[in-house]
């Protein structure tokens, strides 16, 4: 049976083997799909395991990203400007294929939340590995500005350069931040560690969008400040997960699997 896997450290938690399961279910696809914890210093010898055997494509998550970049032997362009594969694919050709699904997911998500960011400005906050993730699928879109701010301002500065041949996309600093903005995705990592963004409260609109594309039980720190400063709505990465798996499954079986009923359930197992 065709194998597929999810490559990550720690991966005890992850929700993808529980994701592809009800997809191939659902699309009557045979195959398997299981998450495998690597070694640190191992990635690059387990996937070549994997794929010399029934491996046919995988995901990677964190800290592999980056590994799975130079592992791939052909890239995406979206793949080759985030600068971090999550799907790599086996071709009948024997070619390993990187790409990076996860914009994708994002976009994927927005739009089943019925937020359309064509002609928006939208602030994305952050310039990590998340934020890189998903600037160019962003503006794909063609928002009228994509403003990034991050803590440390030249990481920002660095992503608005990358990406500034797709589309309008300028940084700015969190304490200089004004104006409307449709949609504000969160993309730091602050709300694991449960710390407020010092950005203005003024920002949030009765028009304005909130989305943070962390997920846990409860709504995270930023969504809580967002709907106390009255967001007209307010979600969570939940299905930018769902996405982004969903995005993945079509590369490998070349079938889009719905998302609506996996979300739902995997809603429900998180508030049990
Ligand atoms: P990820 O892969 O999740 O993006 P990362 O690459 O480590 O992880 O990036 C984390 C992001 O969250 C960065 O933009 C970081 O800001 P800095 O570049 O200034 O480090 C941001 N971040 C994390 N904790 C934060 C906090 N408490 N306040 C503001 N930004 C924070």
């Amino acid at each position: 049976m065709d194998q597929y896997a999810i490559f990550g450290h720690p991966i005890k938690h992850s929700k993808s083997p529980f994701i592809h399961t009800l997809f191939a279910k659902q699309t009557m696809q045979q195959m398997h799909y299981q998450a495998i914890k690597v070694p640190i210093n191992d990635f690059k010898e387990r996937l070549q395991l994997f794929f010399s055997e029934d491996g046919k494509g995988c995901n990677v998550t964190v800290p592999f990203k980056e590994e799975a970049f130079k592992f791939a032997q052909q890239l995406t362009e979206r793949a080759q400007l985030a600068g971090a594969v999550n799907t790599l694919k086996l071709t009948d050709d024997g070619v390993i294929i990187g790409d990076n699904t996860d914009g994708a997911g994002l976009v994927l998500d927005l739009k089943n939340n019925h937020i359309d960011i064509s002609n928006h400005r939208i602030l994305l906050l952050g310039s990590g590995g998340a934020a890189r993730g998903v600037c160019g699928s962003i503006l794909d879109e063609k928002p009228a500005q994509l403003v990034i701010a991050n803590r440390t301002y030249s990481k920002a500065q660095a992503l608005a350069t990358n990406f500034s041949k797709i589309g309008n996309i300028k940084a700015c600093e969190f304490q200089y931040l004004s104006g409307e903005f449709y949609l504000i995705i969160n993309a730091t990592s602050a709300s694991l560690s449960g710390e407020l963004l010092p950005i203005n409260k003024q920002l949030i609109r009765p028009e304005t969008a909130i989305y943070d594309m962390m997920y846990s039980q409860e709504p995270t720190v930023f969504n809580n400040w967002a709907k106390e400063h009255g967001a007209r709505l307010i979600i969570d990465g939940l299905g930018m997960l769902v996405g982004q798996a969903a995005e993945s499954f079509s590369i490998w079986r070349g079938i889009k699997p719905g998302t609506k009923q996996v979300l739902t359930e995997l809603r429900y197992n998180l508030s049990t």
